[in-house]
């Protein structure tokens, strides 16, 4: 019975063009089920209401509403963080970056100090989160400008110790000018005119504020790197995340400012460029 559920459903989702079929419909069955996914093998019962509940949440994801939506719920490194409409879904490639801000922070936490770090952009609260989570020496900041993904942020950050702000990360946080280790930031990337080659679960559900920046993809990242280097305290650092075909013009955004050094680029596990880091040279 199950297998034969989940075998329809991923037909139905490869047909409609959702990348990971077979993973998508084992999600959304064991979210119906009150289950996990790796359990889905133990059970062999699923009633009249279950299948029905079932074939609509996979009707929606045919209709290619992100799975996250349907869940509720994005895992991002150790923590799930609560989704829907009105803020961007985390992906997993951002983990790469979450990953390189814990080791900053944690790299300044072995100097017998507390780390201060900035999530600019924080979205859901995903990189924020986090770093509160594998590094709880760290005094954390995020701030996000858009009204409903603050919201989304207010719920996840709840009781995490993350200071919170609402606003634009261009004026954020000027009581911390000078006083940053480690400023982090996934910016909206992609150009303007890219909107039709967009996935149709980021274009039709993520929020355009958390996908498109200026006719470059760069117009959020020159703002950071102005904000980054305001915030950040001598030999401070930042971290962030790019479009793919940004490998080179992302840095150069860095190497031209002329008051960074070890200006680099870190590819994905899929060997694409992804995110860049660089230390102010003061
Ligand atoms: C690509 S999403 C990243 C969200 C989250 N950090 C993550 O990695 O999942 C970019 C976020 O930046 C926010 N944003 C865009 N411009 C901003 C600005 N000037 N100041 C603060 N947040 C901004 C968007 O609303 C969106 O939530």
């Amino acid at each position: 019975m199950i297998r034969d559920l989940l075998g329809r459903a991923a037909v139905r989702l490869g047909r409609a063009g959702v990348a990971s079929p077979d993973f998508d419909a084992a999600e959304l069955l064991a979210h119906v089920l009150g289950t996990t996914r790796p359990a889905l093998a133990l059970r062999d019962e699923v009633t009249p209401e279950q299948v029905r509940a079932y074939d609509a949440l996979v009707a929606r994801r045919a209709a290619r509403e992100p799975l996250q939506h349907l869940t509720g719920s994005a895992p991002f490194r150790y923590v799930e963080l609560a989704v829907g409409p009105g803020v961007f879904v985390p992906r997993p490639e951002t983990e790469l970056l979450a990953g390189w801000a814990v080791d900053a922070a944690r790299a300044v936490a072995a100097r017998g100090r507390a780390p201060v770090v900035v999530d600019l952009c924080t979205g859901s609260g995903a990189i924020a989160l986090s770093l509160a989570g594998e590094v709880p020496e760290a005094e954390v900041h995020a701030v996000e400008l858009d009204e409903e993904a603050h919201r989304w942020a207010v719920r996840n950050l709840a009781g995490s110790g993350v200071d919170l702000r609402h606003g634009d990360m261009a004026e954020a946080f000027p009581d911390l000018d000078g006083c940053v280790d480690v400023v982090v930031c996934n910016p909206p990337y992609i150009p303007l005119d890219a909107y039709e080659s967009v996935a149709p679960e980021a274009r039709d559900h993520d929020p355009a504020a958390a996908l498109f920046s200026g006719t470059d993809g760069l117009e959020a990242l020159r703002v950071l790197e102005r904000v980054a280097a305001r915030l950040l305290g001598p030999s401070g650092v930042v971290g962030a995340e790019h479009a793919d075909v940004q490998g080179e013009s992302a840095p150069a955004v860095f190497v031209a400012a002329g008051r960074w050094c070890d200006v680099r680029d870190h590819p994905d596990l899929a060997g694409r460029p992804r995110f860049l880091t660089a230390r102010l040279a003061r």
